[in-house]
């Protein structure tokens, strides 16, 4: 099984390499934790999971400079075209096979804007990803509340990693978080969307304690920056 390299950008950005380069989320401007700049990353493909200044970030320049392809929900692609860069929209339940990766989009339990729009651009509806990449499976959740349906998600597509918000206020805090890996039972959590800011604080040390107390699943606390391979 060939390896993929996964990078953590800090907040919910990750970079995702085998054959070909994904990048999730990539909030990099304005982000305390970023540990490059956009203009070092140079990915194939973005995946965006919903239209909030820390999700889309700088998904519009990387796409400019590079002519990534750029996924996300309907209402977001469309935005992103009104910038005239070019992206392509896809919705929940379905599935699209991008340049030999494979992306279904699911949903998340959370909001949706565009903080640059105005307020006249509707940034459709959150979402999450699950990711087929050089032969493993990854759940990036978004920004999500815990749902019901994430058992459905783990049946259906059993993820190997499962990437999971933690920070509470915004989305799941590790309560609900440890709710979330019991119902998808992925072999490996790695959290996110915490410590980005004093408002999502939060001690991915307790997490891990919390997850390993109530299921097989492996907890791996990443640093913004670093990198691991499957
Ligand atoms: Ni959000
Ligand atoms: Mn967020």
């Amino acid at each position: 099984m060939a390896d993929v390299k996964i990078t953590w950008l800090g907040h919910a950005a990750f970079l995702l390499e085998a054959e070909k380069k994904l990048l999730i989320d990539p909030f990099i401007s304005g982000n305390p934790k970023a540990p490059c700049t956009p203009v070092a990353l140079d990915p194939d493909i973005i995946a965006v999971t919903h239209g909030h200044r820390d999700h889309l970030g700088d998904t519009i320049e990387i796409g400019a400079r590079t002519g990534c392809r750029i996924i996300s929900i309907h209402e977001v692609a469309n935005y992103i075209k009104s910038k005239g860069v070019f992206a392509e929209g896809m919705n929940k339940g379905g599935t699209m096979e991008v340049e030999g990766v494979a992306l279904t989009m699911t949903q998340a339990l959370h909001s949706s804007s565009i903080d640059a729009s105005g307020f006249s651009f509707d940034g459709g509806s959150p979402a999450g990803f699950l990711i087929g990449i050089g032969g493993h499976s990854f759940y990036h959740a978004g920004d999500t509340g815990v749902f019901g349906d994430m058992q459905l998600i783990g049946e259906l597509y059993k993820p190997e990693i499962a990437l999971l918000p933690i920070g509470d206020r915004f989305t799941m805090g590790i309560k609900e978080a440890v709710k979330a890996v019991e119902l998808i039972q992925p072999k490996i959590v790695v959290p996110m969307h915490y410590n980005t800011f004093d408002v999502i604080k939060q001690d991915p040390e307790e997490f891990r304690k919390a997850v390993e107390a109530k299921v097989d699943t492996k907890v791996i606390i990443m640093e913004p920056g670093e990198s691991i391979k499957f």
